[in-house]
């Protein structure tokens, strides 16, 4: 029954670094009961038990198979933080048991897997939400509520990228750390979803705008090669055979006329940056130098000006009234304001501000890109998972953690 907050039942499949700090979070909320871990490692569901009795005492139960989880009655809903390649089985599995789904961010392995994403979700009507936690960045949701006030004027291109150091993955392989192994075998835009969340938002993807189409180009690959060699020695067998280029870029044409470009930068040194930037027909925002320029507004002609000047004004109603309360959890507060998201959602028996169509067209941009690439940066077409219902006035979710509104 639709109650604000009332207790809901969460269980939570895939209980490694992310799924235990996820516990951390939804541990605090008192509306919140972690009812049932789940994980095919036993340490890490004991991890993670006494992550949850560092705040509460109820009983959890513990299950390796996720399916002995999903028969649980009393669980509502279900937050997958496993490996990218179960994300989408277990979700599907979950709404199949007519439970709300919640997955962690990651590429698709291919386009069949996100249809039946879909598919399912139209079977069931059980929401489906990716746990995109950069959609609620503060930075992005007051870019989002700057373009939404007019700001920019006409949006015509927007970027991003994943400029993270994460050349570790390569030591990683030695523990069978599975992002590792994408890594390794896989030349893709490979996680391309907390650039292009708040991107889609800003651009109304799937809501009178969509992807139309993608090219992908990668550059040559050294940094996981020469970072295996310090790590394993020369002759191991990884040195020379990284698949993954050190840069990918990646360009989408939407329906609407902008372009997007996507960087994927994990494999070289740098410090870390969304590289999140708009650019419209009044004005333009950068967050690497945490800048904008507005024609209209900016007291200098052509010289950048501080965001900050603009946040008073502009920070979103979502961050006004959690910097009041407190910012509280993970990765800057997003990862709380997005557990926060899903949980009211089934609170409220809603939908979700982030739905399938979302997830899977975020998802699906890895395997476009890997196909792009493959055939020398060959334009692919993205599939339309609304199946035209982008033409027309989708539902939208009402109320505070909205995206649309
Ligand atoms: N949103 C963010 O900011 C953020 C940050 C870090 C990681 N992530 C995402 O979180 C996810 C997990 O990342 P991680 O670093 O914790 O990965 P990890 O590989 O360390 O942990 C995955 C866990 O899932 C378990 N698992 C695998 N298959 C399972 C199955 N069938 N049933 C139950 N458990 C299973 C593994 O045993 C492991 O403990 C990834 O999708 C990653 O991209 C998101």
């Amino acid at each position: 029954m639709a109650e604000k907050n009332r207790t809901v039942k969460i269980g939570v499949v895939g209980l490694g670094g992310r799924g235990r700090g996820l516990i951390g979070t939804l541990a605090q909320m008192d509306d919140v009961v972690i009812s049932a871990v789940c994980d095919i490692v036993d340490e890490c569901i004991d991890e993670a038990i006494g992550r949850i009795r560092e705040y509460k005492d109820y009983p959890v139960k513990r299950f390796n198979n996720y399916h002995d989880l999903l028969a649980e009655k009393d669980i509502e809903g279900v937050v997958i933080a496993t490996s990218w390649n179960e994300h989408i089985e277990i979700a599907i599995a979950s709404m199949e048991a007519g439970k709300y789904a919640a997955f962690e961010v990651g590429g698709a392995n291919s386009i069949e897997e996100c249809w039946d994403l879909v598919k399912t979700y139209e079977k069931t009507k059980v929401p489906c939400m990716m746990l995109e936690n950069c959609c609620y960045g503060q930075y992005e949701l007051a870019i989002l509520n700057m373009i939404r006030h007019g700001l920019f004027g006409e949006i015509i291109h927007c970027a991003g990228g994943y400029h993270h150091d994460l050349r570790t993955l390569a030591d990683a392989l030695a523990r069978n750390k599975q992002r590792s192994f994408h890594h390794l075998h896989r030349n893709a835009e490979l996680y391309p979803t907390h650039e292009i969340g708040p991107i889609s938002k800003y651009l109304n993807i799937n809501r009178g705008n969509r992807f139309l189409t993608l090219t992908s180009t990668a550059s040559k690959s050294r940094g996981l090669g020469i970072r295996a060699e310090e790590v394993f020695g020369k002759d191991n067998p990884y040195t020379q055979n990284y698949a993954l280029g050190d840069i990918v870029t990646t360009v989408i044409k939407c329906a609407g006329g902008e372009t997007i470009t996507l960087t994927h930068d994990t494999s070289l040194p740098r410090p870390y940056s969304r590289g999140n930037a708009v650019h419209g027909t009044k004005g333009i925002w950068m967050e690497i130098n945490k800048s904008v320029y507005f024609e209209d507004l900016s007291p200098n002609p052509h010289e950048w000006e501080p965001i900050e000047n603009y946040l008073d004004k502009y920070n979103h109603p979502i961050w006004k009234e959690f910097l009041e309360d407190g910012v509280t959890g993970g990765h800057g507060g997003m990862d709380y304001l997005v557990l926060r998201a899903f949980i009211e959602s089934i609170q409220n028996e809603t939908i979700t501000p982030i739905d399938v169509y979302e997830s899977a067209s975020w998802m699906a941009i890895t395997c476009l890109s890997e196909q792009s690439i493959s055939m020398g940066s060959m334009p692919v077409a993205f599939p339309d998972f609304t199946n035209g219902k982008w033409l027309t006035q989708r539902p939208v979710l009402e109320g505070k953690y909205s995206l649309d509104k």
